[in-house]
């Protein structure tokens, strides 16, 4: 089975954030693990969408919190938006379908806009 291995590269510092990131990559190889169609793989997204919704609240939260470009956090929700109705279709995806979502979102979402978040959250707590 294909599997997604979590590396420290990943880590942005914000250790709420990072262990949720975490759980996202064991979310990944237990959907995997699963048949299209399937209870389990309905089961698993189910209770992953429900995770995500939690995990893009706390980012939001800390958006709000650090008073985050207008702009950017407006980007960064729709992201998240996006994110969530593309979950929701994974029920009939193969792996390799998952694995291209997955690979997409981390690269594109978690290593670069989350990242641009925990930078300026950096910043504002150092001024
Ligand atoms: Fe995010």
């Amino acid at each position: 089975m294909k599997r997604l291995e979590w590396k420290p590269e990943y880590l942005l510092g914000n250790d709420v954030v990072d262990a949720q990131h975490r759980q996202i990559f064991e979310y990944y190889n237990s959907i995997c693990g699963t048949e299209p169609h399937s209870i389990d793989r309905d089961h698993l997204l189910d209770e992953f969408v429900a995770f995500a919704v939690e995990h893009f609240a706390e980012e939001e939260g800390l958006m709000e919190h650090a008073h985050y470009q207008p702009a950017l956090f407006a980007h960064h929700k729709a992201s998240h938006e996006r994110i969530l109705q593309s979950l929701l279709g994974l029920r009939t995806k193969s792996v390799d379908e998952i694995l291209e979502f997955f690979g997409d979102w981390l690269v594109d979402h978690m290593l670069i806009e989350d990242r641009r978040l925990e930078d300026w959250l950096g910043a504002s707590n150092r001024s």
